[in-house]
């Protein structure tokens, strides 16, 4: 891979887990349009739940996500109090809507006392109406764990779990203040499988302070040694203008684009030479996995968590920050815990922001999702889908695939396909779609 090319399109684009991406919510969207969207879901809607966990008992310097640093429980319990009344009324809401898959993200869920991991899980499914074969997935920080969490979260129906690691190189995880053996998540790989867990996730991350490329290889050679069923690969996104601890990162220890894209290539090539399928972005699995067999028939998709093979009609988001998706838009709840649990509490509107999905904004985020899934774009199923608001996507699609100089996309027999240089710059591809791009200030992590 040139240079020129890294340099050319590795400029800051989002990564479309949504669209319109979430800078472009606004406050019009509230409490009431959201009860108005669920209530006229159809009744044999199926959900998804993603419940979130703001909270770690330390603070990884790389750390991206909605989280802050607690050295006692009460906050936790307190949260967890206001949590449960989102639940309970979000449940009376949905009703009896088929519930097919419940997930708790974070922050650090791993951190709950074994007796709240219990009742919360009693809490959701007494508020909805889970499904027997519901999938229950948790990220798990290996630091947190112990035998009686580990019996907890099987108690409350287990059923697959995502596991932290990042990298293993002692001298990165001192630079991103993240220390954890290997002998540390094997142990909780080991304790979730012993209790019938069927699948486990583990994340590794490349781009960060002071990983070479024989550090990301020897991360992917240890990871695979415990044969999770699936492995993420993400590009460390560096962004210190949003998340101010990032800022005790050492920027002169980042590598440079070229060196992240080549970190990237060589764990990716390792895992498949391990017997992994790579699925979009950045997604291996084992054959067998859930993910391969839908990436392999094109039914997989794409959210907030990233891929996924829930086909639900809805994501329910609960807890501060959480983002839910309907088919009418998107909403956020309020980001900061003490008012989530103030507004929760006084039974007043949790969402903060949001926003409507359009008659325009459908047919182009579908060609995003498509696009990220599958590394291609079929027309017919375009049309088929949305009539005549396809045809400026269409047209976006070909003049892509026209002005192409650099061979990344070419027309296919009804569409378009990434070749096997463009697919590293699918973020990049897929932001000539984005109507919205260049609109506002937002400014995004690199596309590689
Ligand atoms: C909520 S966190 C993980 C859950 C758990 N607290 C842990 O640390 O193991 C989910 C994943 O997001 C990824 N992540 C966090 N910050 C990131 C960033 N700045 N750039 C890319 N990935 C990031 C990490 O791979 C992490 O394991
Ligand atoms: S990576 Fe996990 S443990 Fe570390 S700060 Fe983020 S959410 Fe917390």
């Amino acid at each position: 891979m040139s240079r020129s090319l890294i340099a050319k399109y590795s400029k800051p684009v989002p990564r479309y887990t949504s669209y319109p991406t979430a800078p472009h919510f606004h406050k019009g969207i509230d409490q009431t349009v959201y009860e108005g969207w669920l209530s006229a879901l159809p009744s044999d809607a199926s959900a998804s739940l993603y419940l979130h966990l703001p909270f770690c008992d330390r603070l990884c310097w790389f750390c991206g996500c909605h989280t802050k640093q607690v050295n006692r429980y009460a906050p936790v319990a307190a949260y967890l109090k206001a949590l449960s009344v989102e639940v309970a009324r979000i449940g009376g809401l949905l009703g009896q809507r088929d519930v097919t898959a419940v997930h708790w993200g974070g922050g650090s869920p791993s951190l709950m006392t074994p007796e709240d991991i219990v009742a919360m899980a009693k809490r959701v499914r007494n508020a909805f109406r889970v499904t027997e074969d519901a999938e229950f997935s948790v990220e798990l920080d290996p630091n947190d764990m112990d035998e009686a969490r580990f019996d907890a979260w099987a108690e409350a129906g287990l059923t697959r779990a995502s596991i932290g690691v990042q990298d293993f190189d002692p001298q990165v995880q001192v630079a991103i203040n993240r220390i954890q053996t290997f002998e540390q998540t094997q142990h909780v790989v080991a304790a979730v499988r012993a209790r019938g867990v069927r699948s486990v996730n583990i994340d590794m991350l490349y781009g960060l302070p002071h990983q070479t490329q024989d550090g990301a290889l020897a991360t992917a050679r240890a990871v695979m040694s415990m044969r999770p069923d699936r492995i993420a690969l993400f590009g460390y996104a560096h962004v210190p203008w949003v998340k101010k601890h990032q800022n005790m990162i050492d920027e002169a220890a980042l590598p440079d684009s070229l060196a992240r894209y080549d970190q990237s290539v060589a764990a990716a090539e390792e895992l498949v030479r391990g017997g992994y399928v790579d699925i979009g972005m950045d997604h291996f699995a084992l054959p067998h996995d859930a993910m391969a067999v839908a990436a392999n028939a094109g039914r997989l998709h794409r959210n907030f968590q990233g891929y996924t093979v829930d086909a639900h009609d809805a994501l329910i988001g609960l807890g501060a920050s959480a983002i839910g998706k309907l088919p009418q838009g998107y909403v956020q709840n309020v980001v900061a815990t003490h008012e989530y649990q103030r507004r929760s509490f006084a039974g007043e509107g949790i969402v903060d922001r949001g926003v409507a999905i359009t008659e325009t904004d459908a047919p182009r985020g579908y060609a995003i999702e498509r696009l990220m899934c599958d590394f291609a774009l079929d027309f017919d199923d375009l049309r088929q889908r949305f009539g005549q608001q396809a045809d400026p996507v269409v047209a976006v699609a070909s003049e892509l695939a026209r002005c192409d100089v650099d061979g990344l996309v070419a027309l296919s027999t009804n569409g378009i396909e990434l070749s096997s240089t463009g697919r590293p710059f699918v973020r990049s591809i897929a932001a000539g779609f984005d109507a919205y791009l260049n609109q506002n200030s937002a400014r995004y992590s690199k596309a590689v």
